[in-house]
């Protein structure tokens, strides 16, 4: 019996053996080939580089046998009618060269756009074209909007993620954009993990706009050893240049439908962009004010506070008022009340933890958490509707795991409206006693 035991397990040694080396030399499971650029555009995706009710940004990747690179535009019709009034844009391209090869990347910033209009367009070379997608531009006032916050992608993203952000567009299909609060890949410069984001998220950056901040995942260290922005960053995402100077595409804002939506580089030059924002939210006349940035203020773990974050940040918040601060990089969710500032005339804000990826880390609950979460993937939803911010939190698979509303007040913190769904917190079984 123990000889035949031996014998089945040396047989499925070999077969794993076997099948393992098969794997090596498919060459279908290369890297190189799996992420390789082609004529065809891929890599599509939509962002903004100035006002989202006049301009649209859109940027793409092709191989290095691409002569010419371009994109269509034209207002979009119910048929097929809109094609012959199609005004085509040359884009910018520049050569990029990753881990696995040589690319090109190319972006169009279409200008001078109708606000409150749906406009349709492709981007390629002449010959191979995308198919064509939709975006809507925003009224020049204030109106309702929808958007998407997600936090760290980063690990297993084709994998583990893709579920998670299709699910996000299958609920909030009209959302105007998705915030990524950084970790959007795990390992700076690997051009695989990457394509798996594109990949991931697929048509849907084609038509909803990308909010992207970067985390420390996406710094990597340079030749000099110090630390720099991935070098994906900035080719394959066309932002708004109205930052720090020295932070471009990392930190900056936009203003749309009564909403200033404000993107911070936590990792680095913390004093810099905390006078930048004084400065930005002294004249901001939108009714509502989102901030994102990655290392968040109100840690979920003990261990990971950012106190000299929070202690720049943090009066900015308080004596602008912001109203809702959504961070990542803790891998587990966190959600405060509205926390009001030393001076009572000042403060109203909630703060937010969340992880969208599979990597997860534990939960030390502390009071300031409304609501908490371990081993838990999710998306929000935010919707803002003139005084109301209607807020939702949904786990991978659709489930809502936390809400809130808040109103506005005149001259008072908003008032905040809690709606967590009446279940229990998803929280990792105690340990299990080891040892003698
Ligand atoms: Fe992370």
């Amino acid at each position: 019996m123990r000889k035949w035991s031996v014998g089945v397990c040396l047989a499925l040694l070999a077969l794993a053996w076997v099948r393992t080396s098969i794997a090596d030399k498919d060459p279908t499971l290369d890297p190189k080939i799996l992420h390789a650029p082609s004529r065809s555009p891929d890599r599509v995706i939509l962002t903004w580089a100035g006002d989202p009710a006049t301009t649209q940004a859109v940027t793409w990747r092709t191989s290095t046998d691409v002569l010419r690179a371009a994109a269509q535009i034209a207002e979009a019709e119910d048929g097929p009618l809109f094609k012959p009034k199609a005004v085509e844009h040359i884009a910018k391209s520049e050569p990029f060269k990753s881990n696995l090869g040589e690319a090109l990347y190319h972006s169009v910033r279409f200008e001078n756009l109708k606000p409150a209009t749906k406009y349709v367009y492709r981007v390629g070379d002449g010959f191979n074209w995308s198919e064509w997608s939709h975006f809507q531009t925003a009224s020049l006032s204030e109106a309702p909007v929808e958007f998407v916050y997600v936090g760290d992608a980063q690990n297993n993203i084709l994998e583990l993620w893709s579920r998670v952000i299709r699910s996000s567009f299958a609920d909030a299909p009209r959302s105007r954009f998705i915030i990524h609060a950084g970790d959007l890949i795990n390992t700076a410069d690997r051009d695989e993990q990457w394509g798996e984001w594109h990949r991931a998220a697929g048509w849907i950056n084609q038509s909803v706009v990308s909010f992207p901040v970067p985390g420390n995942h996406e710094y990597g260290k340079s030749e000099a050893g110090t630390r720099e922005l991935n070098r994906h960053w900035r080719p394959q995402f066309t932002l708004p240049e109205n930052g720090l100077p020295e932070l471009p595409e990392t930190n900056y804002y936009v203003d749309i439908h009564g909403v200033r939506v404000v993107a911070l580089n936590s990792n680095l030059k913390h004093a810099e962009q905390a006078a930048w924002l004084d400065k930005l939210l002294s004249s901001n006349r939108n009714r509502w004010t989102v901030v994102t940035f990655h290392h968040p203020i109100f840690s979920t773990a003990r261990g990971r506070d950012n106190k000299d974050l929070r202690a720049i940040f943090k009066p900015v918040f308080d004596k602008h008022r912001v109203d809702i601060v959504l961070t990542g990089h803790d891998h587990s969710y966190g959600r405060s009340n509205v926390m009001t500032g030393e001076n009572r005339r000042e403060g109203g804000t909630v703060y937010v933890v969340s992880v969208s990826g599979p990597k997860m880390y534990n939960v030390t609950p502390a009071p300031w958490m409304q609501r908490k979460a371990e081993d838990t993937q999710l998306y929000q939803i935010i919707r803002i509707n003139g005084e109301r911010l209607d807020y939702e939190s949904r786990t991978a698979r659709g489930d809502l795991y936390d809400a809130f509303q808040l109103r506005k007040r005149r001259g008072r913190a908003n008032q905040m409206i809690d709606r967590t769904p009446d279940r229990p917190e998803n929280r990792r079984p105690p340990a299990e006693p080891t040892g003698n």
